[in-house]
């Protein structure tokens, strides 16, 4: 047991209550398709039945009570797909149902190792007649189109008949929520239409279109039911399902495996063809067999990402569990992203933000470059939309990222917490930088990166000037930082850093790489952004080394936090924006988030009393708040408080530490906490010519170990409380740095 609480999740009883929290903890997925954790025979009560594919939305309308001019029209939404989980079990008339009967044993196991999730229960019919049933699930790592499941039925004391039921489902919703702006979407009612609905002697497909975004999938099951007698079909308009039916001898076992295959007209012209056929393929390959592969694929990707820790148990638990909903969300097509809710319920709709690029890029370009490029290729091939919302906004030149977005346009309907948080664009950059010095993969940089710098550096110089009120300083005004309980002010201090990092990089890049004709730059286009990287303005108190967040904000009131009750919070819940925007109260890290982000843009003895004024104020309301202020005590030597963050970061989800677990897990925070050991912990940051540590761990752990890639060169890293060895496990020697010693890695070195 012990040996595996690290790899696994696991609930041995069944909990109604916790229901829906458990299906977003139990949730698979491949980047591509998302299944939630639903049983396969359903649950009446409190389920939100949800199988998703990345990025394949219907558009809505936003009904706006005032309109502007360029509020988006129109927002996007993460479809709720067929679902062809669906397995349902009979014995003589009765149906297989934890609401029904006796349940004598349950257990539910999801497996990081082999990503399989599966139920064994023991089950008394109301008719005494007895089962043991065994349901084993798995999206599949290697066949991107691919999810099955097997269902196994014994019967324990009786001989007699067995029904299974395989169904695909196609009448299915998107949640409606009015109380929390966070949940739900504008779609109301069925919004998939299904064509196409077949079944023959061991197929089930459909085919489902949207009304309005042009986009069509199919969902195909082949099945394998040895020993079935005979299958019976059933065809609606929107669902479709094949009866197998077995005739049990006491003791012997009914089985049937199901092959299911999700392709959409993103991907294929002719994707209700090839759906069928990966069906048919990965049938032909066998349960077996994908799960071997599927066990392959992960000992490979564990040997990369996995982090050990000795001594924690339940936070080793935490960690695997936030590393593999990573993996399991996260599109690496070059098509699709991650959501901030991956794909794992409805929150946030599926939207991607800058989540992706400021806490789950992190984590892949260490550990899996190649999905790290990807989602940076997505955001080259939103550019042109980016493009089209500059204009909008009055940019003539430059591209601006959406805030919220799956198809690239801006979908967010609120602005002081949505478009105005130009920020997106810096972050974007400077996820193009890091991959930069991580990577050095100067083809990446022609063919997409060097085009996203440009655009996003035009962007800050046509948004900015140089104020005269301000002795000349370069200026970004009405934006908002990633806090969002502070909008639409002038000169955010994170703001203006990371827009200075992105002009100077882009200058840098372009005079490095020239190509100038591509993209009509010039020698006077470059030199205005070095300029303004260079005179960028910053709210800076000379007095006391303290950074206002934005200007005037140390002019706004303190938030009265003493007489603020707990049941208050998240203050957005409670409070209408202009009650928190009139004071110093922050939902999130954002001063402390570029202390984080551009270490080297603040002087030393600056840092810790910046991080206790804002600390002080920050109610961390915001998911992505903890790990970073983890981090930051990390890098100010306070590994107790850095401690007590991670902690709260690493089992986030799996305890319900924000309380809405249930609309999907919080993916920034999932790659907050891989960052709160490598980036905290062990204090490892990219820079340009190496890879520095200064490991600081908890007292409370033994050890710690973990591998990084660094310019193609995989490294282990081994620490404990006062001992650390670097260990090259291919590629080339690394040009390394230990608290502040550099070296170059050839075999292993010990500190
Ligand atoms: C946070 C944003 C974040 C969004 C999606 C909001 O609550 O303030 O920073 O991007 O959630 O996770």
């Amino acid at each position: 047991m012990e040996q595996n609480l690290g790899w696994e999740l696991r609930e041995d009883s069944f909990s109604p209550a916790e229901y829906q929290k458990n299906e977003t903890l139990f949730s698979q997925g491949n980047g591509y398709i998302g299944f939630r954790g639903n049983f396969e025979e359903g649950y009446s009560k409190n389920s939100v039945t949800g199988s998703y594919l990345n990025g394949f939305f219907e558009f809505t309308d936003i009904q706006y009570g005032e309109i502007a001019f360029a509020y988006p029209e129109h927002g996007q939404t993460m479809l709720n797909v067929a679902n062809a989980k669906v397995m349902r079990i009979w014995v003589d008339g009765e149906m297989f149902s934890l609401e029904s009967g006796e349940v004598l044993r349950y257990e539910r196991v999801f497996s990081f190792r082999t990503g399989v999730l599966s139920r064994k229960v023991e089950w008394r019919a109301p008719n005494g007649k007895e089962l043991e049933i065994s349901l084993e699930r798995f999206v599949s790592q290697v066949r991107k189109n691919i999810a099955v499941i097997r269902c196994s039925v014994k019967a324990l004391n009786f001989s007699g008949e067995i029904g299974v039921e395989s169904v695909i489902d196609g009448n299915v919703t998107n949640l409606t929520c009015e109380e929390d702006s966070r949940v739900g979407s504008a779609l109301h009612g069925r919004v998939l239409d299904a064509e196409a609905v077949t079944s023959t002697d061991n197929l089930l497909s459909m085919v489902q279109k949207t009304r309005k975004s042009g986009l069509a999938l199919c969902c195909a099951a082949v099945h394998k039911a040895d020993g079935a007698e005979a299958a019976e079909h059933a065809v609606q308009q929107l669902n479709c399902a094949l009866r197998f039916a077995f005739s049990l001898k006491e003791g012997e076992t009914a089985r049937v495996e199901k092959y299911i295959a999700y392709q959409d007209s993103r991907y294929a012209e002719d994707y209700a063809g090839q759906a069928v056929s990966l069906a048919e393929e990965a049938a032909a390959a066998g349960f077996d067999t994908l799960l071997s592969e599927q066990e392959k694929f992960l000992a490979d990707f564990w040997q990369d990402t996995d982090i050990e820790i000795d001594g924690d148990p339940s936070l080793q638990q935490g960690i695997r569990f936030n590393i593999f909903h990573l993996l399991q969300s996260t599109g690496h097509d070059g098509k699709t992203s991650i959501a901030a809710k991956g794909l794992t319920g409805e929150g946030y709709e599926g939207h991607y933000f800058w989540d992706c690029e400021t806490y789950v890029f992190p984590v892949f370009l260490c550990t899996r470059p190649e999905i790290a490029k990807q989602l940076l290729t997505y955001r080259h091939s939103i550019l042109d939309k980016a493009r089209e919302r500059a204009r909008e906004m009055g940019h003539p030149k430059g591209a601006l990222f959406p805030w919220r977005s799956i198809n690239g346009a801006e979908c967010s309907p609120n602005y002081p917490s949505g478009t105005a948080q130009y920020h997106i664009n810096a972050d974007i950059a400077y996820a193009v930088k890091s991959y930069w010095e991580a990577t050095g993969d100067r083809e990446f940089m022609e063919q997409y990166g060097l085009e996203i710098l440009v655009e996003t550096a035009r962007l800050w110089y046509d948004l900015g000037f140089f104020c005269a009120h301000k002795g000349g300083k370069f200026c970004l005004n009405f934006v908002t930082g990633p806090d969002e309980y502070t909008a639409v002010v002038n000169n955010n201090c994170y703001t203006n850093l990371m827009a200075k990092n992105n002009m100077l990089f882009a200058a840098k890049m372009a005079r490095m790489l020239g190509g100038w004709e591509r993209f009509g730059l010039s020698e006077e286009e470059i030199a205005g952004w070095e300029k303004a990287g260079a005179e960028m303005y910053l709210p800076y108190d000379e007095k006391t080394g303290l950074y206002q967040q934005c200007d005037g904000f140390f002019d706004l009131e303190k938030w009265d936090f003493a007489n603020t009750p707990k049941e208050n919070y998240p203050l957005l819940l409670h409070y209408h924006p202009l009650v928190i925007y009139r004071h110093q109260v922050c939902k999130q890290g954002d001063l402390v988030q570029a202390m984080y982000m551009l270490p080297d843009e603040f002087r030393p003895e600056d840092k810790k009393p910046n991080y206790d004024y804002y600390e002080a104020i920050t109610t961390h309301d915001s998911s992505l708040s903890n790990s970073v202020f983890g981090i930051m005590a990390s890098e100010l030597g306070d590994p107790e408080k850095a401690y007590r963050y991670f902690i709260s970061t690493a089992r986030m989800d799996i305890d319900d530490g924000k309380g809405n677990t249930k609309d999907g897990v919080h993916t920034a925070n999932m790659g907050g906490t891989w960052m709160g050991v490598i980036n905290g912990f062990a204090g490892m940051r990219v820079r340009p010519d190496c890879l520095s540590f200064k490991p600081a761990l908890p007292a409370q752990w033994g050890g710690c170990r973990f591998q990084v890639t660094y310019h193609g060169s995989k490294i282990r890293v081994e620490m404990s409380a006062d001992h650390t060895r670097y260990t090259l496990v291919s590629g080339n020697p690394a040009s390394l740095c230990h608290n502040g010693e550099a070296f170059t890695l050839e075999g292993t070195r010990e500190f």
